[in-house]
Protein backbone atom coordinates (compact mmCIF):
# COMPACT_ATOMS: atom_id res chain seq x y z
CA UNK A 1 0.00 0.00 0.00
CA UNK A 2 1.06 3.81 -0.55
CA UNK A 3 0.97 5.81 2.59
CA UNK A 4 3.08 9.10 4.02
CA UNK A 5 4.20 9.70 7.20
CA UNK A 6 4.06 13.45 8.26
CA UNK A 7 7.19 14.60 10.95
CA UNK A 8 10.63 12.04 10.60
CA UNK A 9 11.07 12.84 14.59
CA UNK A 10 11.52 9.92 16.69
CA UNK A 11 8.31 8.58 16.15
CA UNK A 12 7.91 9.22 12.58
CA UNK A 13 11.22 8.19 11.17
CA UNK A 14 10.65 4.96 13.07
CA UNK A 15 6.79 4.04 11.51
CA UNK A 16 8.16 5.04 8.05
CA UNK A 17 11.27 2.89 8.25
CA UNK A 18 8.77 -0.08 9.66
CA UNK A 19 6.00 0.91 7.30
CA UNK A 20 8.63 0.51 4.59
CA UNK A 21 9.80 -3.07 6.44
CA UNK A 22 6.32 -4.18 6.10
CA UNK A 23 6.41 -4.03 2.68
CA UNK A 24 4.27 -0.49 1.89
CA UNK A 25 5.54 2.34 -0.40
CA UNK A 26 5.86 5.44 2.28
CA UNK A 27 6.94 8.75 1.42
CA UNK A 28 7.75 10.46 4.43
CA UNK A 29 7.21 14.50 4.74
CA UNK A 30 10.19 16.38 6.52
CA UNK A 31 10.04 20.01 6.98
CA UNK A 32 13.82 20.52 8.42
CA UNK A 33 16.13 20.58 5.54
CA UNK A 34 18.57 19.42 7.77
CA UNK A 35 17.03 16.65 8.58
CA UNK A 36 15.38 15.46 5.60
CA UNK A 37 18.78 15.58 3.89
CA UNK A 38 20.04 13.32 6.62
CA UNK A 39 17.40 10.66 5.83
CA UNK A 40 17.24 10.88 2.63
CA UNK A 41 20.58 9.44 2.81
CA UNK A 42 19.92 7.14 5.11
CA UNK A 43 21.05 8.49 8.67
CA UNK A 44 19.31 8.81 11.22
CA UNK A 45 19.63 12.29 12.99
CA UNK A 46 19.65 10.48 16.28
CA UNK A 47 20.43 7.46 18.30
CA UNK A 48 18.04 4.68 17.64
CA UNK A 49 19.25 1.07 17.89
CA UNK A 50 18.15 -1.01 14.72
CA UNK A 51 16.82 1.72 12.89
CA UNK A 52 19.71 3.32 10.76
CA UNK A 53 20.21 -0.27 9.25
CA UNK A 54 16.57 -0.55 8.32
CA UNK A 55 16.14 2.99 7.03
CA UNK A 56 18.86 2.90 4.88
CA UNK A 57 18.03 -0.55 3.54
CA UNK A 58 14.51 0.71 2.31
CA UNK A 59 15.74 4.31 1.11
CA UNK A 60 18.03 1.95 -0.88
CA UNK A 61 15.48 -0.56 -2.06
CA UNK A 62 13.51 2.91 -3.04
CA UNK A 63 10.07 1.74 -0.52
CA UNK A 64 10.66 4.78 1.70
CA UNK A 65 11.66 8.30 -0.16
CA UNK A 66 11.82 11.63 1.78
CA UNK A 67 10.57 14.78 0.75
CA UNK A 68 9.61 18.38 2.01
CA UNK A 69 7.23 18.87 -0.17
CA UNK A 70 3.35 18.82 1.30
CA UNK A 71 2.46 18.87 -2.95
CA UNK A 72 4.17 15.53 -3.65
CA UNK A 73 2.56 13.98 -0.35
CA UNK A 74 -1.23 14.70 -1.98
CA UNK A 75 0.39 13.08 -4.92
CA UNK A 76 1.64 10.00 -3.90
CA UNK A 77 -1.14 8.16 -1.57
CA UNK A 78 -4.48 8.70 0.12
CA UNK A 79 -3.28 7.35 3.11
CA UNK A 80 -1.39 9.63 5.84
CA UNK A 81 -0.06 8.80 9.13
CA UNK A 82 0.24 12.27 11.28
CA UNK A 83 3.14 11.64 13.37
CA UNK A 84 4.69 15.19 14.43
CA UNK A 85 5.76 16.32 17.82
CA UNK A 86 3.46 17.56 20.61
CA UNK A 87 5.74 19.65 22.60
CA UNK A 88 4.39 21.25 26.21
CA UNK A 89 3.40 24.54 25.17
CA UNK A 90 6.16 27.63 27.15
CA UNK A 91 5.16 28.59 30.86
CA UNK A 92 1.92 26.43 30.45
CA UNK A 93 1.52 22.55 31.28
CA UNK A 94 -1.07 21.86 28.06
CA UNK A 95 0.70 20.44 24.36
CA UNK A 96 1.24 22.73 21.58
CA UNK A 97 -0.55 21.07 18.77
CA UNK A 98 0.95 24.14 16.42
CA UNK A 99 2.34 20.94 14.20
CA UNK A 100 -0.53 19.11 14.07
CA UNK A 101 -2.87 22.02 13.23
CA UNK A 102 -0.14 22.93 10.42
CA UNK A 103 0.14 19.46 8.95
CA UNK A 104 -3.63 19.49 8.30
CA UNK A 105 -3.68 22.96 7.26
CA UNK A 106 -0.42 22.30 4.86
CA UNK A 107 -2.02 18.90 3.53
CA UNK A 108 -5.80 19.29 3.29
CA UNK A 109 -6.42 21.85 0.73
CA UNK A 110 -3.84 20.15 -1.86
CA UNK A 111 -5.53 16.60 -1.64
CA UNK A 112 -6.63 15.28 -5.06
CA UNK A 113 -9.42 12.59 -3.54
CA UNK A 114 -11.16 11.42 -1.14
CA UNK A 115 -8.86 10.33 1.89
CA UNK A 116 -7.70 9.16 4.99
CA UNK A 117 -6.01 10.86 7.60
CA UNK A 118 -4.48 8.82 10.55
CA UNK A 119 -3.37 10.66 14.06
CA UNK A 120 -0.01 8.48 15.56
CA UNK A 121 1.01 11.88 17.78
CA UNK A 122 -0.06 12.04 20.99
CA UNK A 123 -2.66 14.07 21.72
CA UNK A 124 -5.53 15.84 24.18
CA UNK A 125 -8.14 13.97 24.07
CA UNK A 126 -11.24 15.80 21.49
CA UNK A 127 -8.24 16.71 18.99
CA UNK A 128 -9.36 14.30 16.43
CA UNK A 129 -12.87 15.64 16.86
CA UNK A 130 -11.53 19.27 16.29
CA UNK A 131 -9.32 18.01 13.87
CA UNK A 132 -12.49 16.50 11.84
CA UNK A 133 -14.37 19.33 11.61
CA UNK A 134 -11.45 21.37 10.80
CA UNK A 135 -10.98 18.81 7.59
CA UNK A 136 -14.80 19.08 6.63
CA UNK A 137 -14.30 22.90 6.54
CA UNK A 138 -11.58 23.09 4.56
CA UNK A 139 -12.82 20.18 1.92
CA UNK A 140 -16.56 19.91 1.84
CA UNK A 141 -15.99 18.82 -1.74
CA UNK A 142 -14.14 15.21 -0.98
CA UNK A 143 -14.43 12.67 2.30
CA UNK A 144 -11.55 13.16 4.35
CA UNK A 145 -11.70 10.61 7.06
CA UNK A 146 -9.57 11.36 10.49
CA UNK A 147 -9.07 8.42 12.90
CA UNK A 148 -6.15 8.20 15.68
CA UNK A 149 -4.38 5.45 15.86
CA UNK A 150 -2.05 6.11 19.01
CA UNK A 151 2.02 4.76 19.19
CA UNK A 152 3.12 3.11 22.20
CA UNK A 153 6.35 2.75 21.16
CA UNK A 154 9.76 3.45 23.57
CA UNK A 155 12.97 4.73 22.38
CA UNK A 156 15.68 2.19 22.52
CA UNK A 157 13.47 -0.16 21.67
CA UNK A 158 11.40 1.81 18.91
CA UNK A 159 11.80 -0.68 16.11
CA UNK A 160 10.83 -3.41 17.96
CA UNK A 161 7.92 -1.97 19.41
CA UNK A 162 6.38 -0.65 15.76
CA UNK A 163 7.04 -4.44 14.17
CA UNK A 164 5.94 -6.58 17.18
CA UNK A 165 3.57 -4.03 19.41
CA UNK A 166 1.76 -5.62 22.49
CA UNK A 167 -1.50 -4.07 20.22
CA UNK A 168 -2.77 -1.36 18.31
CA UNK A 169 -5.36 0.97 18.67
CA UNK A 170 -7.79 2.59 16.32
CA UNK A 171 -10.34 5.66 17.21
CA UNK A 172 -12.43 5.59 14.53
CA UNK A 173 -15.41 8.10 14.00
CA UNK A 174 -18.80 6.06 12.32
CA UNK A 175 -19.40 5.05 8.80
CA UNK A 176 -15.39 5.32 7.24
CA UNK A 177 -12.94 3.00 6.05
CA UNK A 178 -10.01 3.19 8.48
CA UNK A 179 -10.66 -0.19 10.09
CA UNK A 180 -10.41 -1.70 6.79
CA UNK A 181 -7.52 0.30 5.81
CA UNK A 182 -5.70 -0.14 8.99
CA UNK A 183 -5.95 -3.93 9.29
CA UNK A 184 -4.26 -3.62 5.74
CA UNK A 185 -1.45 -1.70 6.77
CA UNK A 186 -1.10 -3.59 9.65
CA UNK A 187 -1.82 -7.14 8.04
CA UNK A 188 1.31 -8.79 8.82
CA UNK A 189 1.25 -7.33 12.74
CA UNK A 190 -2.06 -8.70 12.94
CA UNK A 191 -1.74 -11.74 11.72
CA UNK A 192 1.27 -12.67 14.26
CA UNK A 193 -1.93 -12.31 16.97
CA UNK A 194 -1.80 -8.71 18.07
CA UNK A 195 -5.16 -7.79 19.27
CA UNK A 196 -6.45 -4.37 17.67
CA UNK A 197 -9.02 -2.41 19.60
CA UNK A 198 -10.95 -0.56 17.57
CA UNK A 199 -12.81 2.16 19.57
CA UNK A 200 -14.24 5.70 19.20
CA UNK A 201 -11.67 8.24 18.59
CA UNK A 202 -11.52 10.43 22.07
CA UNK A 203 -10.97 6.82 23.91
CA UNK A 204 -8.25 5.93 21.46
CA UNK A 205 -6.07 9.39 22.52
CA UNK A 206 -7.56 8.75 26.28
CA UNK A 207 -5.38 5.07 25.64
CA UNK A 208 -2.37 6.35 24.76
CA UNK A 209 -2.72 9.44 27.49
CA UNK A 210 -3.89 7.08 30.41
CA UNK A 211 -0.96 4.53 29.24
CA UNK A 212 1.67 7.47 30.25
CA UNK A 213 -0.07 8.23 33.00
CA UNK A 214 0.18 4.89 34.11
CA UNK A 215 3.82 4.31 33.54
CA UNK A 216 4.68 7.85 35.52
CA UNK A 217 2.43 7.07 38.86
CA UNK A 218 4.07 3.39 38.96
CA UNK A 219 7.76 5.09 38.68
CA UNK A 220 6.41 7.83 41.23
CA UNK A 221 4.77 5.37 43.79
CA UNK A 222 8.16 3.20 44.07
CA UNK A 223 10.11 6.55 44.79
CA UNK A 224 7.32 7.77 47.68
CA UNK A 225 8.33 4.54 48.83
CA UNK A 226 12.33 4.66 48.68
CA UNK A 227 11.26 8.01 50.54
CA UNK A 228 9.57 6.18 53.51
CA UNK A 229 12.67 3.56 52.81
CA UNK A 230 15.36 6.48 53.29
CA UNK A 231 13.53 7.74 56.66
CA UNK A 232 13.09 3.96 57.74
CA UNK A 233 16.37 2.39 56.86
CA UNK A 234 14.61 0.28 54.71
CA UNK A 235 15.54 -1.70 50.89
CA UNK A 236 13.49 -0.17 48.50
CA UNK A 237 14.93 -2.63 46.00
CA UNK A 238 14.01 -5.79 48.32
CA UNK A 239 10.98 -4.06 48.79
CA UNK A 240 10.14 -3.66 44.70
CA UNK A 241 11.72 -7.25 44.19
CA UNK A 242 8.80 -8.71 46.19
CA UNK A 243 6.01 -6.59 45.52
CA UNK A 244 6.94 -7.19 42.09
CA UNK A 245 6.28 -10.88 42.53
CA UNK A 246 2.60 -10.30 42.60
CA UNK A 247 1.55 -10.87 39.39
CA UNK A 248 -1.39 -7.90 39.59
CA UNK A 249 1.69 -5.71 40.57
CA UNK A 250 4.49 -6.88 38.06
CA UNK A 251 8.21 -5.80 38.80
CA UNK A 252 8.21 -3.56 35.34
CA UNK A 253 8.67 0.23 36.05
CA UNK A 254 9.36 -0.27 39.78
CA UNK A 255 12.74 0.60 38.99
CA UNK A 256 13.22 3.51 41.97
CA UNK A 257 16.27 6.10 41.47
CA UNK A 258 16.13 9.67 39.42
CA UNK A 259 12.93 8.78 38.26
CA UNK A 260 11.87 9.99 34.69
CA UNK A 261 12.13 12.00 32.26
CA UNK A 262 12.17 12.23 28.27
CA UNK A 263 10.28 13.96 25.89
CA UNK A 264 6.70 12.01 26.86
CA UNK A 265 6.32 10.79 30.42
CA UNK A 266 6.79 14.32 31.70
CA UNK A 267 4.96 16.63 29.20
CA UNK A 268 2.46 14.15 28.73
CA UNK A 269 1.47 14.03 32.79
CA UNK A 270 0.99 18.00 32.58
CA UNK A 271 -1.21 17.93 29.03
CA UNK A 272 -3.07 15.30 30.75
CA UNK A 273 -3.82 17.47 33.64
CA UNK A 274 -4.33 20.50 31.64
CA UNK A 275 -6.75 18.90 29.47
CA UNK A 276 -8.89 17.35 32.53
CA UNK A 277 -9.20 21.01 33.78
CA UNK A 278 -10.38 22.29 30.61
CA UNK A 279 -13.06 19.58 30.43
CA UNK A 280 -13.91 20.39 34.07
CA UNK A 281 -12.51 17.11 35.46
CA UNK A 282 -9.21 18.54 37.29
CA UNK A 283 -10.14 17.00 40.55
CA UNK A 284 -9.86 13.30 38.50
CA UNK A 285 -6.13 13.96 38.10
CA UNK A 286 -4.62 15.87 41.22
CA UNK A 287 -2.67 12.77 42.19
CA UNK A 288 -0.67 13.27 38.36
CA UNK A 289 0.20 16.67 40.65
CA UNK A 290 2.00 14.50 43.65
CA UNK A 291 3.29 12.23 40.71
CA UNK A 292 5.53 14.91 39.20
CA UNK A 293 6.15 16.37 42.33
CA UNK A 294 7.95 13.40 43.80
CA UNK A 295 9.86 12.78 40.31
CA UNK A 296 10.84 16.46 40.88
CA UNK A 297 11.44 15.90 44.55
CA UNK A 298 14.12 12.64 43.12
CA UNK A 299 16.27 14.92 41.38
CA UNK A 300 16.65 17.84 44.16
CA UNK A 301 17.54 14.77 47.00
CA UNK A 302 20.24 13.61 44.42
CA UNK A 303 21.74 16.99 44.65
CA UNK A 304 21.44 17.32 48.43
CA UNK A 305 23.23 13.53 48.19
CA UNK A 306 25.84 15.18 46.17
CA UNK A 307 26.34 17.94 48.59
CA UNK A 308 26.50 15.65 51.55
CA UNK A 309 29.27 13.51 50.74
CA UNK A 310 30.99 16.35 49.22
CA UNK A 311 31.07 17.69 52.69
CA UNK A 312 28.00 19.54 53.19
CA UNK A 313 29.03 22.19 50.24
CA UNK A 314 29.57 21.85 46.77
CA UNK A 315 31.59 24.43 46.26
CA UNK A 316 34.91 23.73 44.75
CA UNK A 317 33.90 19.95 44.85
CA UNK A 318 34.27 17.82 41.69
CA UNK A 319 31.84 15.57 40.58
CA UNK A 320 32.04 13.07 37.70
CA UNK A 321 28.54 12.54 35.85
CA UNK A 322 28.16 9.36 34.32
CA UNK A 323 24.91 9.31 31.77
CA UNK A 324 23.38 12.40 30.79
CA UNK A 325 20.95 10.81 28.57
CA UNK A 326 17.07 10.73 29.77
CA UNK A 327 17.57 6.98 30.05
CA UNK A 328 20.18 4.36 28.54
CA UNK A 329 19.69 2.95 24.34
CA UNK A 330 19.25 6.82 23.88
CA UNK A 331 20.85 10.24 22.87
CA UNK A 332 17.64 11.93 23.82
CA UNK A 333 17.85 14.49 26.61
CA UNK A 334 14.85 16.01 26.67
CA UNK A 335 14.03 16.79 30.14
CA UNK A 336 16.90 14.69 31.26
CA UNK A 337 17.18 14.10 35.30
CA UNK A 338 20.62 13.02 34.69
CA UNK A 339 21.38 16.52 33.06
CA UNK A 340 19.11 18.56 35.21
CA UNK A 341 20.84 17.79 38.45
CA UNK A 342 24.43 17.88 36.66
CA UNK A 343 23.37 21.50 35.61
CA UNK A 344 22.14 21.97 39.44
CA UNK A 345 25.06 21.24 40.97
CA UNK A 346 27.43 23.21 38.86
CA UNK A 347 25.40 26.20 39.76
CA UNK A 348 26.05 25.17 43.40
CA UNK A 349 29.80 25.69 42.53
CA UNK A 350 31.08 22.17 41.52
CA UNK A 351 32.80 21.68 39.02
CA UNK A 352 30.63 19.16 36.84
CA UNK A 353 32.45 16.43 34.34
CA UNK A 354 30.10 14.78 32.03
CA UNK A 355 30.13 11.46 29.85
CA UNK A 356 27.49 9.68 27.86
CA UNK A 357 28.38 6.89 25.96
CA UNK A 358 25.87 8.73 22.88
CA UNK A 359 24.46 11.52 24.13
CA UNK A 360 27.58 14.21 24.12
CA UNK A 361 26.63 16.22 21.74
CA UNK A 362 23.16 16.62 22.57
CA UNK A 363 24.24 17.31 26.10
CA UNK A 364 26.68 19.86 24.74
CA UNK A 365 24.14 21.86 23.07
CA UNK A 366 21.97 22.61 25.79
CA UNK A 367 24.50 22.93 29.03
CA UNK A 368 27.60 24.34 26.97
CA UNK A 369 29.25 25.29 30.23
CA UNK A 370 29.15 21.72 31.81
CA UNK A 371 32.71 20.00 31.08
CA UNK A 372 32.66 17.18 29.01
CA UNK A 373 34.87 13.99 28.88
CA UNK A 374 36.01 11.04 26.37
CA UNK A 375 35.30 8.37 28.56
CA UNK A 376 33.88 7.62 31.88
CA UNK A 377 36.86 7.16 33.15
CA UNK A 378 38.23 10.57 32.30
CA UNK A 379 34.92 11.96 33.59
CA UNK A 380 36.32 10.65 37.25
CA UNK A 381 40.03 11.59 37.36
CA UNK A 382 40.04 13.59 40.58
CA UNK A 383 36.59 13.23 41.48
CA UNK A 384 35.09 13.83 44.75
CA UNK A 385 32.11 11.90 43.86
CA UNK A 386 31.09 9.52 41.49
CA UNK A 387 27.29 9.77 40.08
CA UNK A 388 25.63 7.38 38.18
CA UNK A 389 22.67 9.05 36.86
CA UNK A 390 21.37 6.67 33.54
CA UNK A 391 21.78 2.99 33.97
CA UNK A 392 24.07 2.35 30.82
CA UNK A 393 25.42 -1.12 30.66
CA UNK A 394 29.11 0.48 30.16
CA UNK A 395 28.65 1.92 33.56
CA UNK A 396 27.42 -1.44 35.07
CA UNK A 397 30.06 -3.43 34.05
CA UNK A 398 32.87 -0.38 35.46
CA UNK A 399 35.85 -1.75 37.21
CA UNK A 400 35.43 -0.15 40.60
CA UNK A 401 39.41 -0.91 41.63
CA UNK A 402 40.12 1.15 37.83
CA UNK A 403 37.53 3.65 38.78
CA UNK A 404 39.33 3.84 41.93
CA UNK A 405 43.06 4.70 41.02
CA UNK A 406 41.73 7.91 38.64
CA UNK A 407 39.49 9.31 41.98
CA UNK A 408 40.47 11.65 44.75
CA UNK A 409 37.69 10.07 46.70
CA UNK A 410 35.50 6.74 46.65
CA UNK A 411 32.64 7.58 46.85
CA UNK A 412 29.95 6.64 44.26
CA UNK A 413 26.30 8.04 44.19
CA UNK A 414 24.23 4.65 42.42
CA UNK A 415 21.43 7.13 41.60
CA UNK A 416 19.95 3.90 39.19
CA UNK A 417 20.62 1.62 41.64
CA UNK A 418 21.72 -0.38 39.06
CA UNK A 419 25.40 -1.15 40.32
CA UNK A 420 26.75 -4.49 42.44
CA UNK A 421 26.94 -2.49 45.77
CA UNK A 422 28.87 -5.58 47.40
CA UNK A 423 31.60 -5.40 44.73
CA UNK A 424 32.32 -1.71 44.81
CA UNK A 425 32.43 -1.84 48.14
CA UNK A 426 34.55 -4.76 48.36
CA UNK A 427 36.94 -2.12 46.71
CA UNK A 428 36.64 0.31 49.14
CA UNK A 429 34.04 2.40 47.86
CA UNK A 430 31.49 4.20 49.84
CA UNK A 431 28.35 3.20 48.37
CA UNK A 432 24.64 5.55 48.18
CA UNK A 433 21.74 5.39 47.20
C1 LIG B 1 7.39 6.23 27.10
C2 LIG B 1 6.47 5.01 27.20
O1 LIG B 1 7.13 3.97 27.93
C3 LIG B 1 6.10 4.49 25.81
O2 LIG B 1 5.19 3.42 25.92
C4 LIG B 1 5.46 5.64 25.04
O3 LIG B 1 5.13 5.25 23.72
C5 LIG B 1 6.45 6.80 24.96
O4 LIG B 1 6.78 7.22 26.29
C6 LIG B 1 5.80 7.92 24.21
O5 LIG B 1 4.82 8.49 24.71
O6 LIG B 1 6.16 8.17 23.04
P1 LIG B 1 10.03 6.53 26.64
O7 LIG B 1 9.81 7.99 26.87
O8 LIG B 1 10.82 6.08 25.48
O9 LIG B 1 8.60 5.78 26.50
O10 LIG B 1 10.74 5.99 27.95
P2 LIG B 1 10.42 4.96 29.13
O11 LIG B 1 11.09 3.69 28.86
O12 LIG B 1 8.97 4.94 29.44
O13 LIG B 1 11.20 5.67 30.33
C7 LIG B 1 10.77 6.97 30.77
C8 LIG B 1 11.57 7.42 31.94
O14 LIG B 1 11.24 6.66 33.10
C9 LIG B 1 13.10 7.30 31.81
O15 LIG B 1 13.69 8.49 32.28
C10 LIG B 1 13.46 6.12 32.69
O16 LIG B 1 14.75 6.22 33.21
C11 LIG B 1 12.40 6.24 33.77
N1 LIG B 1 12.12 4.97 34.49
C12 LIG B 1 11.60 3.91 33.81
C13 LIG B 1 12.36 4.88 35.85
O17 LIG B 1 12.83 5.83 36.48
N2 LIG B 1 12.08 3.71 36.50
C14 LIG B 1 11.56 2.63 35.85
O18 LIG B 1 11.32 1.60 36.51
C15 LIG B 1 11.32 2.73 34.48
Amino acid sequence: MRMVVIGLGYLGATHAACMAELGHDVLGIEIIAEKRELLAKGEVPFYEPGLPELLERHIQTGKLAVSGSYQEAAEFADVFFIAVGTPQKKGEYSADLRYVDAAIDELVPLLKRDALILGKSTVPVGTAQRLAERVAELRPDIQVEVAWNPEFLREGFAVKDTLHPDRLVLGVFSGGTAEQVVRDVYEAILNEGTPLIVTDPPSSELVKTSANAFLATKISFINAIAEVCDAAGADIKAIADAIGYDARIGRKFLNAGLGFGGGCLPKDIRAFMARAGELGAAEALSFLREVDNVNMRRRTRMVELAREVCGGSLLGSRVAVLGSAFKPESDDVRDSPALNVAGQMQLQGASVTVYDPKAMENSRRIFPTLDYAASALEACVDADAVMILTEWNEFISLDPARVAAVTRKNVVIDGRMCLNQTEWVRHGWVYRV
